[in-house]
C-alpha cells in the first residue's frame, strides 16, 4: 500500500520524481486525471493551506475531497491504545480509521505535536494508527515531528529562486513566537535543503535545538552532497551571501513540561524577530504560514520584495498534485 507519511525515509530520487511532477504540472498548468477519485482528509488541528489546496487539487483533478475535523463535526478520535474511552473521545482510530477506508481512495492526516513530551511526539501516535490500520495509501498533510508535502513545495520554491540550490546557502532562522510551536517544519524545510545540496546555517538561540536524530539525518545527507552544516546563536548575524533566509518558530524541547517558563523564555527573546534590514540584498525570506505579523516577521521584512511566502504557499498545490498523481496511479 503507499504512503507518504514519513519524510526522513524517502529517498532523493523519489522526492526528485515528486518535484519533477509538480514543475511539469505548475508550468502546463494541466491536472492528472482523477475522475472518480476521493481523498478523504482528517484534521487534528487547524489548517488553511493544507485543506484548500488539498480540495482544490482534488476538484481540479476531476476528484474529490472530503475533510473532517476531529471533535468538531465529526466524533473527537482516541489514539492511545488499551484506555478505558470514558473520557471525551468517543471513536478509537482503530475502528475509525478501517471504516473511513472503506468510503474513500486514500486518506490524508493532519496530528499536531502536544508539545508535552518530545518523546510522545516522537512516537507519532495518530499517524501510526492511520498507517497501520488503513486499508487505501495515506498522506501525511502534517504530523509531529514532519511536514512533507511542505518540504516538496520548499523545494520547488528554492529551485524556482535560485536555479540549481547544490552549493547555495540556506539559513533556518528561529524567530519568536507567542507560544511554542512543533518541530515538524523545521526538520522538514532542513531535510528539504539538505536534499538539495544547500549549505545549511541554523540559527537558533541556546536550547532551540532540533530534535537530535533528525540533526544527525540532515548533517549526513548534507555531507554526502559535499555540503556544509553549520549552527549559530546570535539573532542578527545571518552567513553572509545567504540565499535564502527561512524563518521558523518553536519551542525549546527542553521546556516542554513547564510552559510558564516556555512562555517567559519566548518573551525575552523578541529581539529574535526577522526584520527587513536583516534580509540582504539577494536573500530571498521564506516561512510557511500562517505567520504572527511584527511578532515573528516585520511588515517590512513580510512585504519586501524579496519575500516569497506567497509563491511559497501557492506551490503547496502544485506539489500535492505530484503526490497525488504518484498515489493514484499504476506504478
Ligand atoms: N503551512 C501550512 O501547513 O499551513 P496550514 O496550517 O494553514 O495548512
Amino acid at each position: 500500500m503507499k504512503q507518504f507519511t514519513r519524510a526522513k525515509s524517502l529517498s532523493g530520487e523519489f522526492i526528485a520524481d515528486l518535484i519533477e511532477r509538480a514543475h511539469a504540472f505548475k508550468k502546463s498548468k494541466k491536472y492528472p486525471n482523477l475522475s472518480g477519485k476521493i481523498l478523504g482528509n482528517v484534521f487534528f488541528n487547524p489548517s488553511l493551506r493544507t485543506k484548500l489546496s488539498f480540495e482544490a487539487a482534488m476538484a481540479r483533478s476531476g476528484g474529490t475531497a472530503l475533510s473532517l475535523s476531529s471533535g468538531s463535526g465529526t466524533w473527537a478520535f482516541e489514539s492511545e491504545l488499551g484506555v478505558r474511552m470514558d473520557q471525551d473521545k468517543p471513536e478509537h482510530l482503530k475502528e475509525a480509521v478501517r471504516v473511513m477506508s472503506r468510503y474513500v481512495d486514500a486518506l490524508g492526516v493532519r496530528s499536531f505535536a502536544s508539545l508535552g513530551s518530545v518523546e510522545e511526539d516522537a512516537k507519532e501516535k495518530v499517524l501510526s494508527a492511520f498507517e497501520e490500520y488503513a486499508t487505501v495509501p495515506v498522506v501525511s498533510l502534517e504530523s509531529a515531528f514532519e511536514h512533507p508535502c511542505q518540504m516538496l513545495a520548499d523545494m520547488m520554491t528554492v529551485q524556482e529562486l535560485v536555479g540549481v540550490p547544490r552549493g547555495k546557502n540556506f539559513c533556518l532562522r528561529w524567530a519568536p513566537h507567542i507560544k511554542a510551536l512543533p518541530l515538524a517544519v523545521p526538520h522538514s524545510a532542513l531535510l528539504a535543503a539538505a536534499h538539495l545540496g544547500m549549505n545549511i546555517t541554523l540559527a537558533a538561540p541556546e536550547g532551540y535545538d532540533i530534535d537530535k536524530g533528525y540533526e544527525n539525518w540532515v548533517r549526513s545527507i548534507s555531507h554526502e552532497k559535499g555540503a556544509t552544516f553549520t549552527r549559530i546563536t546570535e539573532p542578527e548575524r545571518l552567513p553572509e551571501d545567504t540565499n535564502i533566509v527561512y524563518v521558523k518558530s518553536w519551542g525549546a524541547p527542553s521546556l516542554y513540561s513547564t510552559p510558564a517558563r516556555q512562555q517567559e523564555e519566548l518573551r525575552k527573546l523578541s529581539t529574535w524577530m526577522v526584520r527587513e534590514q536583516q534580509l540582504q540584498r539577494d536573500s530571498y525570506l521564506m516561512h510557511c504560514l500562517p505567520v504572527r505579523r511584527n511578532v515573528v516577521v516585520s511588515d517590512g521584512a513580510l512585504d519586501h520584495r524579496n519575500s516569497k511566502v506567497i509563491d511559497q504557499a501557492e506551490n503547496r498545490l502544485w506539489a500535492q498534485l505530484g503526490v497525488l498523481d504518484w498515489i493514484f496511479s499504476e506504478e
